[in-house]
């Protein structure tokens, strides 16, 4: 699509959504049946999948961590989930969004109960329109609660743009494509940061405002991620009591 004239138009951006507004999001938790813990999310137009393999035995053996598990992120695009085909296998582009997708839940993965084991998470994008990182972050927080993974907190995150001279909440492809700046965030619930990363410029005042505005997307995302693991073990029936 050429660039649009206006991304926002009587207040309104293109999809119909306010300044503050997400896109609609559902996530599902434990999809996969040969995962140890799965969730499937779409985020707008953005449709991910997140397996967790682990605690389990570390292959090779050299990378073993003798005081703690250690932990693995792959995010992977698949070929048709982008306009342009999109070749196949690892990218710088996918290499760096693995790397900091991986540091952004570490942090709160409790790593040292695990030593010598290895976690692995594996984010496959099988539909992208924009915020595909923290989609994927969101995604496989859910799955490694599924897993069971011992965790301080689960970790939420959306972006935050600037189009039009106008902050927005969760740029949809447009907004990516054509506006000023993106500033994808992960945070736990008490907000600290696990994710900040930033293309394009703002202003401080405006970096301030932009870091409000994904709390509050995130607080959100937050909710829902909880509810998707409230309904797949809320309903759970604890096996009886075995006799002495
Ligand atoms: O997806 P995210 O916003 O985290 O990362 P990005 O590098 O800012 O990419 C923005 C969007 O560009 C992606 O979500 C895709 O929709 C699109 N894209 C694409 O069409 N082809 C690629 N090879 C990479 C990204």
């Amino acid at each position: 699509m050429s660039k649009p004239e206006k991304l926002i138009i009587d207040g309104k951006r293109l999809d119909g959504r306010g300044a503050q507004d997400l896109r609609p999001i559902k996530f599902k938790a434990g999809v996969l049946k040969r995962a140890d813990g799965s969730c499937y999310l779409e985020f707008g137009g953005n449709k991910v999948i997140a397996a967790v393999y682990g605690p389990r035995e570390v292959h090779p053996r050299h990378l073993q961590d003798a005081s703690r598990a250690i932990v693995r992120y792959r995010y992977n695009m698949a070929p048709f989930s982008v306009e342009e085909r999109k070749r196949p296998g690892p990218d710088r582009r996918s290499i760096e969004i693995s790397k900091v997708s991986r540091e952004s839940l570490e942090c709160v993965i409790l790593q040292e109960m695990y030593p010598r084991s290895a976690i692995d998470i594996f984010v496959e994008i099988l539909q992208a329109d924009a915020g595909t990182r923290v989609a994927g972050i969101n995604a496989a927080s859910v799955a490694l609660a599924d897993a069971g993974i011992p965790m301080k907190c689960l970790v939420s995150a959306c972006a935050v743009g600037k189009v039009d001279d106008t902050l927005v909440l969760d740029l949809n492809k447009d907004e990516d494509n054509y506006g000023q700046a993106d500033l994808p965030i992960a945070m736990t619930p008490s907000g600290d940061i696990t994710l900040c990363q930033m293309d394009g410029h703002l202003t401080e005042d405006e970096f301030r405002t932009a870091l409000e505005m994904a709390m509050e997307g995130c607080r959100y995302i937050h909710q829902l991620q909880k509810q998707a693991l409230i309904e797949k073990y809320g309903q759970m029936v604890s096996p009886p009591a075995q006799e002495a």
